[in-house]
């Protein structure tokens, strides 16, 4: 089942059009957050939020008031009679005449696009899954910032590509300086020792939403999470690694290229439980 709110007017799949002159289907010019609900709760909504208005500051656009973001989530939410949901939450800078000149767009357009929740396969969670490290790099972040969740995903299609291409489920892109950033749709940690790591804001990175509940979460267990820049060697020397993201949750790396890691491995484990458990709280209305 699908549900879509364009600019506060729900509409099924098949009715859910927007201009061709629209500057987020255009150029990329738009923001967004993937979010999902665990009971009738939107996980960790507060911080996708924040995170989207950082996005659009680092565009320079205008968001409508959070509140009527949330309004609008909600109705379109509440028209879409399944429990589980993947939300997707878009603000494009609007339509105008042709042109890049950021003048030329009418009215920021909020477009919700709410369908089931669609999980990665069991065996994901169970054996782990292959990564592969790309030769396309993440973006400096003088360029479009990759801290920018921006309608622009080329870069990560790319990227994504190539990994799957060398029969990997996730890409691992490097910044300018061949450390590792993360993938083409998730933040990336390992386990060396027993000690948590994973790439620093400064790598170049999407702080994502999970991560920082994964890091919280560690945190709380004695177990804190470095974050610093991270070689691919180091990488591959890992003893554990996994993926975070709002819609996998954590994913354990069952090889990085073609070297094999434990997986999952026991820090691993011990985290998915954590994150499972945080995602029944938050079914109950609780979010921690
Ligand atoms: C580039 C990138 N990094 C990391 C993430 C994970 O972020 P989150 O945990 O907020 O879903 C995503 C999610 O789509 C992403 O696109």
């Amino acid at each position: 089942m699908i549900k879509v709110s364009i600019d506060g007017h729900l509409h099924d799949e098949k009715d859910a059009v927007i201009s061709v002159f629209d500057r987020g289907f255009l150029y990329g010019d738009s923001v967004y957050e993937v979010m999902r609900t665990s009971g009738d709760y939107l996980v960790g909504r507060d911080y996708h939020l924040d995170r989207l208005e950082q996005s659009a500051h680092g565009i320079g656009l205008v968001l409508p008031p959070r509140q009527a973001l949330i309004a609008s989530m909600e109705t379109t939410l509440a028209s879409f009679d399944q429990s589980d949901a993947y939300v997707r939450l878009i603000v494009t800078r609007g339509s105008g005449p042709l042109g890049l000149d950021t003048s030329l767009a009418d009215n920021p357009r909020v477009v919700i696009i709410a369908q089931s929740l669609k999980l990665p396969p069991e065996q994901h969670y169970i054996e782990g899954v292959r990564i592969a490290i790309v030769d396309v790099r993440r973006n400096v972040k003088d360029a479009l910032n990759p801290a920018i969740k921006s309608g622009n995903y080329l870069n990560n299609i790319l990227a994504l590509s190539e990994g799957k291409k060398q029969g990997a489920e996730e890409a691992i892109m490097c910044n300018m300086l061949g450390c590792i950033a993360e993938g083409s749709t998730s933040n990336i940690f390992m386990i060396k020792d027993g000690h948590i790591g994973t790439p620093s804001a400064e790598s170049g990175i999407l702080k994502g939403v999970t991560r920082q509940a994964i890091m919280t979460l560690a945190y709380a267990m004695k177990q804190p999470v470095t974050e610093s820049l991270i070689t691919p060697d180091e990488l591959k020397a890992a003893d554990e690694a996994f993926l975070t993201s709002t819609i996998r949750g954590i994913i354990p790396v069952s090889h990085i290229d073609n070297k094999p890691l434990n997986a999952p491995g026991e820090v691993t484990l011990t985290l998915m439980t954590a994150y499972n458990d945080y995602l029944a709280q938050v079914a109950t209305g609780k979010e921690p």
